[in-house]
């Protein structure tokens, strides 16, 4: 990949109540992309960390690893995923097991993700999703109606943390119009080595490339038709420290290489959509009655 100067992403502050200058919205606008330093407080993060570890600890590996190392199980784990909207769920990494279908790695080190329901799920990441500041960015954005729709913590562990291929956030979730935004806070310094985002600015604007939806019942992505296509050579890599929170428009490419420092790479993302579009039933995930979608504020 060629590396390039990051020169032309800017970078932002917010208030103490979570705005953003205009001179922000206009970049936002024009990007798809906006960098706003020091959003999250340090302990914030801290316990975002500790939280998150204390769910892979709890976690039962030896009930899941069954699901995902049985290849005649492939049913069973699509169905963890795909059931996984309204949940806490540990996702491993894919190099997490040995032929044996064994872990290779410790537990505290196998896990690629949690998702996608810790905003409403759990008391830490509830507290940090609902905060009035963040409400107060949200509602700059241009978004009405702003909903949670999922949360993840992606881990990045050392040595195994793996890389996330190019794509944009509202192919798989999906929204018309398109309204998804994504919320993506540093929980730890994200840099070259240890796999930190890579954007293409201003690349929003020419549409969604694919839709990842249900196709007879089974998950599949499909190209759309006035698919644009954008050149991934042009990527810019972001380097951020923690607490730092990268918003992404949901049609803006991105990418994250894999982890093969010493250093982890956690962050957590949110993903708000607009409660006055159109959510269609094939999008992957789907929440329960028990669980609706709530409002930012
Ligand atoms: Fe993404």
């Amino acid at each position: 990949m060629t590396s390039q100067s990051e020169i032309r992403v800017s970078r932002f502050r917010s208030d103490e109540a979570g705005r953003v200058t205009a001179d922000a919205l206009q970049t936002w606008d024009r990007d798809g992309l906006l960098v706003i330093e020091d959003f999250a407080f340090s302990d914030q993060c801290r316990q975002l960390i500790s939280a998150a570890d204390a769910l892979v600890e709890d976690f039962d590996e030896e009930e899941v690893a069954a699901i995902f190392s049985a290849t005649s199980q492939q049913h069973a784990a699509s169905q963890y995923f795909e059931t996984s909207g309204d949940k806490i769920r540990c996702f491993f990494e894919e190099g997490a097991f040995d032929d044996k279908g064994k872990l290779a790695v410790p537990k505290s080190r196998s896990i690629n993700k949690i998702g996608h329901a810790l905003h409403d799920l759990n008391p830490v990441f509830e507290r940090f999703s609902y905060q009035p500041r963040l409400a107060n960015l949200v509602a700059q954005l241009g978004i009405s109606e702003p909903q949670w729709l999922q949360s993840m913590l992606i881990f990045k562990q050392p040595a195994i943390g793996g890389e996330v291929t190019w794509h944009q956030d509202g192919s798989f979730l999906y929204t018309v119009p398109q309204t998804v935004i994504g919320f993506w806070f540093a929980l730890e310094d994200a840099t070259l080595e240890n796999g930190c985002l890579w954007v293409l600015p201003g690349q929003h604007k020419n549409g969604l490339r694919s839709r990842f939806r249900r196709i007879n019942g089974r998950l599949q992505t499909e190209t759309l038709p006035e698919a644009p296509s954008f050149d991934e050579n042009d990527g810019t890599p972001l380097e951020v420290s923690a607490g730092t929170l990268v918003v992404l428009n949901g049609a803006l490419p991105h990418y994250s290489e894999a982890n093969r420092s010493s250093k982890s790479r956690y962050a957590y993302t949110l993903h708000a959509i607009s409660g006055a579009a159109d959510y269609p039933e094939d999008n992957w995930l789907q929440r329960g009655r028990d669980l609706p979608l709530r409002r930012l504020s």
